[in-house]
C-alpha cells in the first residue's frame, strides 16, 4: 500500500535520508521510530510528495509517484498550522474547502469524525483554546476529511501528555479496524510496541524493519543483566564475548555475541577476577533493541542487522 525504494535526500552536505526502502501492506499500522534528527519528517514528506527525493521511488496503492492518489492520502504534518481564531468546526471547513468538498458532504463527514475523535462537544471552541492533545485530534480530524485510505502522521503524539497519547492511539486503532493503512512517526520507543510493523531509523538510515516481537527476538538470549559489587562502567569492555555493555548504576546490561557461549565466558571472567555476581536473562525493551541494533554503529550488531534486514 505504501512502498518506497532507495529514497535519498540531501540538504547541502547533510544526508537527511539515505537509501530508505520500506513497504507497508494494506491494513497495517507501521511506526517509523527514531530520535530527533533521524530523518522521519523528511522521509514522510517524500512519501507525500511534498519533498522531491534526490533519488528513489515511491508507490502508493500500487501507483508509482504521489500525485495520482492525492485524495486517498491523509497527511498530518509535524507542526500543523491551525487557525487559532477559528473554531474547531471552522478549521475543518477551511481545509475541506481546499478539497472542493460540497457542504452537505463536509457536514456529514465532520459530524462523524468529530464524534469519533470525541471533539463533538467542542465544535465551537476556538483552536487557540484547545489543549495540546485536542489540537492534535483536530489536526487528525482535518487529515481525515477526504476519507483517505492511507494516513501518514508525522510525530502526532510528540509532546502530548500520556493520557492524550493513549486516546490518540485508540482513535488510530479504530481507523485501522476500518481498513485504513497508517504510517506514523514517533521518537517514543514505547509507541513502537503498539504497531504491527516498526521501521527503526537512525541518522537517515532505516536500520531494521520488522514486527516488534521479531525485532526483540533478534536479541533473544543475548541480553543479560548482571549485578556485581563493582561500579566500573568499563568492567566488561575487555571481554570479547561481550559486544556491548551499559552500566545502570547498580547493574550492567550486556549484549553477548553468542547466546550459548556468552554466559560461560562471563562466568569465567568473573571467576578470574574473583567477583561474585547475580546474572539474569533480560527481556529486551524496544529501547534496548534500538540502542543495540541502531546505535551500535559500525560494529558487528549493525552489520548483522543490515545483512538480515535487507
Ligand atoms: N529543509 C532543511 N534544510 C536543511 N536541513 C534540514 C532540512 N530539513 C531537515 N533537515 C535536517 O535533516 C535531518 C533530518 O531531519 P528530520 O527529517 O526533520 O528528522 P526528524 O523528523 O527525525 O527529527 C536533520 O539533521 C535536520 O536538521
Ligand atoms: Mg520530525
Amino acid at each position: 500500500m505504501i512502498r518506497c525504494e532507495n529514497l535519498t535526500k540531501h540538504f547541502g552536505e547533510l544526508t537527511a535520508v539515505k537509501q530508505a526502502s520500506l513497504q507497508v501492506d494494506a491494513g497495517k499500522v507501521c511506526g517509523l521510530v527514531g530520535p530527533d534528527g533521524a530523518g522521519k519528517t523528511t522521509l514522510i514528506r517524500m512519501l507525500c510528495g511534498l519533498i522531491i527525493p534526490d533519488s528513489g521511488e515511491v508507490w502508493l496503492d500500487g501507483i508509482k509517484g504521489t500525485a495520482a492518489v492525492h485524495e486517498k492520502l491523509g497527511y498530518m504534518p509535524q507542526s500543523f498550522s491551525l487557525y487559532p481564531d477559528l473554531s474547531v468546526r471552522e478549521n475543518i471547513d477551511v481545509f475541506a474547502a481546499m478539497y472542493h468538498l460540497d457542504r452537505a458532504t463536509v457536514q456529514q463527514r465532520a459530524d462523524e469524525i468529530l464524534e469519533m475523535t470525541r471533539l463533538a462537544p467542542f465544535t465551537s471552541r476556538l483552536a487557540k483554546q484547545l489543549s495540546g492533545g485536542m489540537k492534535q485530534k483536530l489536526s487528525l480530524s482535518i487529515a481525515l476529511i477526504t476519507r483517505p485510505a492511507i494516513l501518514l502522521l508525522d510525530e502526532p503524539t510528540y509532546g502530548v501528555d500520556p493520557e492524550s497519547r493513549k486516546d490518540f492511539w485508540q482513535i488510530l486503532y479504530h481507523l485501522n479496524s476500518q481498513g485504513m493503512t497508517i504510517l506514523m512517526s514517533t521518537p517514543y520507543m514505547d509507541e513502537a510496541e503498539l504497531c504491527h510493523q516498526v521501521a527503526l531509523i537512525n541518522q537517515g538510515e532505516i536500520v531494521a524493519v520488522d514486527s516488534p516481537a521479531a525485532l526483540k527476538s533478534r536479541l533473544g538470549g543475548r541480553l543479560l543483566d548482571i549485578r556485581v559489587d563493582v561500579k566500573d562502567p568499563a568492567l566488561f569492555h575487555s571481554l570479547a564475548a561481550v559486544q556491548d555493555a551499559t552500566f545502570f548504576g547498580d547493574y550492567y546490561r550486556l549484549l553477548v555475541e553468542d547466546p550459548v557461549a556468552g554466559l560461560p565466558a562471563i562466568e569465567d571472567y568473573l571467576k578470574t577476577h574473583k567477583l561474585s555476581a547475580e546474572i539474569i536473562s533480560a527481556i529486551p525493551s524496544m529501547e534496548d533493541v534500538f540502542i543495540f541494533l541502531a546505535e551500535s554503529k559500525g560494529d558487528s550488531a549493525r552489520e548483522r542487522i543490515d545483512a538480515e534486514g535487507r
